[in-house]
């Protein structure tokens, strides 16, 4: 039987050796570059060639401060798995967006990323948020946040994406921008939830997931257009209080 472990650190407790571990876990995972990337963002994002990150970009850009987490799961050892995440306050609530994740492509579909963000989860929380492309990474969220991808509150997103999303420490986060039925009066390519961040890697992978995906539901955050991701946010369930004042007083009685 597989050991699956999994483990989570703040960002000063994350060492060098950990962040090479993910870059290299990352560059060889995460996915390539599509056909209009080279054109749209520079001479090296050439077609077809893996999206790249160096462990000092992961430092300066993924742990930007202390309120970072990272989080990693090994499976018999291995770095099988691994996600970021940033904390920040918005009206009084705490946010936690979660930056990258990334599962190594041997152990997909196993649960790995749904753990990871589990892992990520703090009290706390008032709110999660993610963009990606793929809608495995906003289903993994689904599951660990407990809130039916095809039940989440779109009238929350549409009501708080923006204010959560133009304070957050982490530039490409306040820099997307909002687009679809959700956050325009007017948008005709079928978008629902999601952001224009001009990051345009390939879309085959995601596309085929979607498809597969949409078979057994009804997809609620819409299509995906090149250089655009899903964007979701989900409300934190919180135990109520007289419920958790009740566990309380049977743990000491
Ligand atoms: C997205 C990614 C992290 C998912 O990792 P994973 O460990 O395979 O995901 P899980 O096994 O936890 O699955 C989560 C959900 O997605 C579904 N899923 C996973 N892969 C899928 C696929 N290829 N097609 C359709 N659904 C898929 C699972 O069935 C599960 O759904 P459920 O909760 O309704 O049962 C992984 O595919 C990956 O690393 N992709 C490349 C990088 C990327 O796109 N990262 C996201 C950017 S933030």
């Amino acid at each position: 039987m597989d050991t699956k472990v999994y483990e989570g650190f703040k960002s000063d407790e994350v060492t060098d050796e950990m962040l090479s571990e993910a870059a290299t876990l990352f560059s060889e995972n995460y996915g390539i570059w599509g056909q209009q990337a080279a054109k749209r963002m520079g001479q090296f994002a050439r077609a077809g060639c893996p999206v790249r990150l160096s462990k000092e970009k992961l430092r300066k850009d993924y742990l930007p401060d202390k309120i970072s987490t990272y989080v990693r799961v090994t499976v018999n050892g291995r770095l099988a798995g691994n996600a970021f995440a940033c904390r920040w306050s918005v009206g009084g609530r705490t946010i936690c967006w979660i930056t990258q994740l990334v599962v190594h492509h041997e152990y997909r579909e196993r649960g790995l990323a749904a753990g990871l963000l589990d892992e990520i989860k703090l009290d706390g929380d008032d709110a999660y948020g993610i963009m990606s492309s793929h809608p495995a990474a906003c289903l993994a969220a689904s599951r660990a946040y407990k809130r039916p991808i095809d039940t989440a509150s779109l009238e929350f997103m549409r009501d708080n994406a923006q204010s959560i999303m133009q304070v957050s420490p982490v530039g490409y986060v306040r820099e997307a921008k909002l687009r679809g039925k959700l956050f325009e009066s007017e948008n005709s390519k079928g978008l629902v939830s999601s952001v224009d961040t001009g990051f345009f890697v390939d879309h085959d992978e995601p596309l085929e997931a979607l498809a597969w995906v949409r078979e057994s539901m009804d997809w609620p955050l819409g299509e995906l257009l090149d250089g655009h991701e899903f964007v979701l946010i989900l409300q934190a369930k919180r135990r109520s209080r007289s419920r958790s004042t009740s566990s309380r007083r049977n743990a000491t009685s």
